[in-house]
């Protein structure tokens, strides 16, 4: 049995919990992969911080670096966080002819496209599937089994945070602040919150799922955005008042006509009334829902936990299975580099 090494950078709120989570399941893995996998170093800041994993103190450094170019490092898991020194940590693991699996949706949504070429230059896999609805197998389907389809729409509730706030704030008339505070509690937040309630969060996976869709390059900065942090009581109010309630949307179009805005792109977040009739009204709690519309499938609907621990963990977890056994197979699934889009203003 092929036993595959991994490097892990980042072992907090997620990380710890993907660290646990491979344990748990490295025998069931092992059984329906035919792969063995084994943790062998983890960077973080503070080694001496108590982690809810239990893991050999051995294992622990912080010099990311050194992980990322160890010869018994096969396999390279980023979960700091951020653009840098994510950034730079997964470009190195790809030059290092390294397969890497990341959570990290501002990296992939500001600086996919050059990521993605220097997978494919490697020839290893550059997996991210938890970078946008957490658990939801959303981003697999879309780049896979809907490749060749003609996607014109991608739209719904891609944040966690703002949903499960929402919520509260709607059904317990909990506060703004106390509203984060319990999101932040549960994990559901960014380690800089103001990405989720300011609408950055979702930004980055709507252009992460337009460029998938629609194979043109779309960053985070293309997206149009409004969050979650000027809404009023009154608002709340006079929604419920109608039949309505505010949700956070991300939606991204391709446009197919009138001609002078044919293949152009669209892509904004902005909360949105919602009547309490639409299948979006019943996605509460941290739940996150996402429609795709394609000319043969016709519309698709992708529900589950949007953000959290475990959830993340398992969407993780997964791309590492799927790495592991492509490296095993010597093998790896490409990620298009599409042209710039032509953008539409919004
Ligand atoms: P945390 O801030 O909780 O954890 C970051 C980890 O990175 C910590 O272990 C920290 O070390 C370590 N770290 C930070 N800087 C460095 C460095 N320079 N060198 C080595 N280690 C470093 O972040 P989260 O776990 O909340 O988020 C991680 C990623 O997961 C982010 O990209 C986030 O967007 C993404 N994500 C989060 C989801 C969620 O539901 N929360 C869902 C999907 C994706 P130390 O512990 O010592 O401080
Ligand atoms: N902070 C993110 C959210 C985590 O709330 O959706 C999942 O990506």
């Amino acid at each position: 049995m092929r036993n595959i090494r991994i490097g892990l950078l980042g072992c907090g709120t997620v990380g710890e919990e993907f660290a646990g989570l491979l344990l748990e399941r490295r025998s069931a893995i092992e059984d329906v992969a035919g792969i063995s996998l084994e943790l062998v170093r983890v960077a973080v800041r503070d080694p001496g911080k108590p982690r809810s994993v239990a893991l050999d103190p051995a294992v622990f450094t912080t010099n990311a670096y050194d992980v990322v170019k160890a010869e018994d490092v096969d396999l390279v898991v980023e979960l700091i966080g951020g653009t840098s020194p994510a950034g730079e940590l997964v470009t190195a693991a790809l030059n290092a002819g390294k397969p890497v699996v990341t959570a990290n949706k501002e990296l992939v949504a500001s600086a996919g496209p050059d990521l993605f070429a220097a997978a494919d230059r490697a020839g290893v896999d550059l997996f991210f599937e938890a970078a946008a609805v957490a658990a939801v197998p959303l981003l697999r389907p879309v780049r896979e089994s809907l490749l060749a389809e003609d996607v014109t729409r991608v739209a719904g509730i891609v944040n966690g945070t703002t949903n499960y706030m929402l919520t509260r704030m709607t059904a317990d008339g909990l506060g703004f602040e106390e509203a984060l505070a319990k999101a932040q509690e549960l994990g559901y937040a960014e380690p800089d919150a103001s990405a989720d309630v300011e609408g950055a969060d979702a930004a980055s996976k709507i252009a992460i799922l337009a460029s998938l869709a629609f194979n043109r390059s779309v960053v985070a900065d293309d997206v149009s955005r409004e969050g979650i942090t000027g809404l009023l009581a009154e608002d709340f109010e006079l929604a419920a008042r109608f039949g309505f309630d505010i949700k956070l949307l991300a939606v991204a179009e391709r446009f197919t006509g009138p001609p002078d805005a044919r293949g152009t792109i669209g892509a904004q977040v902005f909360p949105a009334l919602i009547s309490r009739d639409h299948p979006l009204a019943s996605v509460r709690e941290s739940f996150n829902a996402v429609f795709v519309t394609t000319s043969a499938a016709g519309e698709l609907m992708f529900y589950g936990h949007g953000a959290g621990p475990r959830p993340s963990a398992s969407a993780i977890l997964g791309d590492v299975v799927g790495a592991a056994e492509h490296l095993a197979r010597g093998t790896h699934r490409r990620v298009p580099v599409g042209r710039p889009a032509a953008l539409r203003p919004t």
